[in-house]
């Protein structure tokens, strides 16, 4: 039984989007990240190109979508960040609110480092000549693979870090506003540029190889069963589902708007986005000889080497600089999404004022990144000489906060929703307001569908990495990607999972005034 629709909204006086164009480009703005030019790339070209695009716009229709309205429909009616809105629904669900926010948090904070590395990168070809010195010796932007080692053994990343944080603080301390004004600002620039980048790149010798690689269906690769879990994991963290942000943003909706068109708006246009990027970056990729990542490759190769290694010819750095620009903002206002996520659940829970909130948890997140730009070398991980302890922390605590995290967050919010609250409930709700109304059966994609997608592909993530050890993508327990045999493959995921359900515990329990 589901609690009666006022004592779900009583009392609450929120901040909401000016307009409901706003609302949809701070959801775009969330969705669409770093994710578009560095995990959708790579994933696509480690699993072998054209088919994985086929199957992630399949699961993208039957779990991406059902997820992000089904936490739409959360927020807007229970007006709530997520672990308060998922008290509303059972009164265990606030963990699971917290253990999500928790691991989003995470998430956050390596994320922000590579908007760091990005910051960085953005400076350096804007002052032509530049040199970066390092293990590698001294190295302009564009001598890649060096210029990107030697970055990662310098104290500059920390700078980079600091940057990008005093950044999301000014946009969210003004909260809605802030954040409405920055993405209308961003959007017709960040499509500009992309566009604008296809098109060059459609122009450079070896563009059609790429472009093969990219959209060329090998109809063998549907058997892959990995494809099919990554796809889903991709989705949501594409789609910023399973981080609590899609509800925080659905509860500064005045009333319920237009939410199942909000819901498939933002998705294709996240998808389009991705896609668009993957044209750019496939032929340029190819031009630069980088087409297969090898696996255990880490994701940064197409962003970080890949782009900045072509643009050698004259003008080439002030191309640079839009590039990575584009990548700060892209990146921030996916990060400045999750910050509000947390800090409306934290006003709703303990009710302190906005100012003080945003500090704490902005100092929080910043903190949490600071082992990610350890530039310490960590030594003996499969025999790889240029690793640093932050990039493989990185680049492990990122796979398991991708593959697991965020996929069993949208498990529990599925089966709670959709059984608890009621799949049928959710189609009324979002059929409550807006031309588009979806039809009765629609409530067995929220019960039924989404989450047995979900536990396939969860199933295929556990088959691949411990069962066969032979998911090519991500770090950890498969032979062959560094840090298995270290025994870091199993301190590292337990010390995850232990800080996540402990920190989520504690805050559960702590006494609010919700
Ligand atoms: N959707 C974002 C992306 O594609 C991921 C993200 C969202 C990361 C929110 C951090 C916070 O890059």
């Amino acid at each position: 039984m589901s609690p009666p629709e006022e004592s779900l909204e009583k009392g609450v006086a929120r901040e909401a989007w000016i307009t409901r164009m706003g609302f949809i480009f701070a959801v775009w703005g969330s969705m669409t990240g770093l994710g578009n030019v560095w995990n959708w790339p790579y994933r696509v070209s480690s699993l072998g190109g054209g088919p994985f695009v086929i199957i992630y716009v399949i699961m993208l229709a039957l779990v991406g979508i059902p997820v992000v309205l089904t936490e739409f429909v959360l927020g807007s009616t229970t007006r709530r960040g997520f672990p308060g809105a998922l008290k509303r629904i059972n009164k265990n669900g606030e963990f699971l609110g917290w253990f999500c926010l928790c691991n989003a948090a995470v998430l956050t904070a390596f994320y922000c480092v590579i908007i760091g590395w990005a910051v960085i990168y953005a400076g350096y070809a804007a002052v032509p000549g530049l040199v970066l010195d390092g293990p590698m010796g001294p190295a302009l932007f564009t001598d890649q693979p060096f210029f990107f080692v030697n970055l990662l053994f310098s104290p500059l990343l920390l700078v980079g870090l600091v940057i990008v944080w005093i950044i999301i603080f000014v946009i969210d301390y003004f909260g809605t506003r802030g954040i409405e004004r920055a993405v209308m600002l961003f959007f017709p620039i960040l499509w500009i540029i992309i566009i604008g980048m296809a098109i060059w790149a459609f122009m450079l010798p070896g563009a059609s190889a790429g472009l093969n690689f990219y959209l060329n269906p090998d109809p063998t690769q549907f058997l892959n069963t990995e494809m099919w879990s990554t796809a889903v994991s991709l989705s949501f963290f594409k789609l910023s589902a399973g981080m609590g942000i899609l509800t925080a943003y659905a509860s500064y909706l005045p009333r319920k708007g237009e939410l199942t068109n909000s819901a498939i708006t933002t998705s294709l246009l996240d998808t389009t986005f991705a896609f668009t990027a993957g044209l750019a970056i496939f032929p340029i990729a190819a031009f630069a000889g980088l087409l297969l990542a090898p696996p255990g490759a880490s994701t940064v190769a197409f962003a970080f080497i890949a782009w900045p290694g072509v643009m050698i010819f004259p003008g080439g750095n002030i191309l640079g600089v839009i590039f990575f620009i584009m990548m700060v903002f892209l990146g921030i206002t996916s990060a400045v999404s999750l910050v509000e996520a947390i800090v409306t659940a934290v006003i709703d829970k303990f009710g302190w004022p906005r100012s003080r909130t945003v500090i704490v948890v902005v100092l929080l997140i910043f903190g949490m990144g600071l082992p990610f730009v350890n530039w310490i070398e960590a030594p003996g991980l499969a025999g790889a000489t240029d690793v640093t302890w932050g990039l493989f922390l990185l680049d492990v605590v990122d796979y398991y906060v991708e593959f697991y995290g965020l996929v069993i967050v949208g498990l529990f919010l599925m089966l709670i929703m959709g059984w608890v609250y009621g799949g049928g409930k959710i189609v009324d709700d979002a059929n409550e307001s807006g031309d588009f109304k979806l039809p009765g059966w629609y409530k067995w994609f929220i019960k039924i569908v989404a989450p047995i997608g979900i536990i396939i592909a969860l199933s295929f993530i556990v088959l691949n990495n411990f069962i066969l050890g032979t998911a090519s993508v991500g770090a950890g327990f498969n032979p062959g990607i560094y840090g298995a045999g270290t025994g870091y493959e199993f301190i590292i995921p337990g010390l995850w999972i232990v800080i996540l359900v402990v920190a989520a515990f504690i805050l559960w329990r702590l006494k609010g005034v919700d």
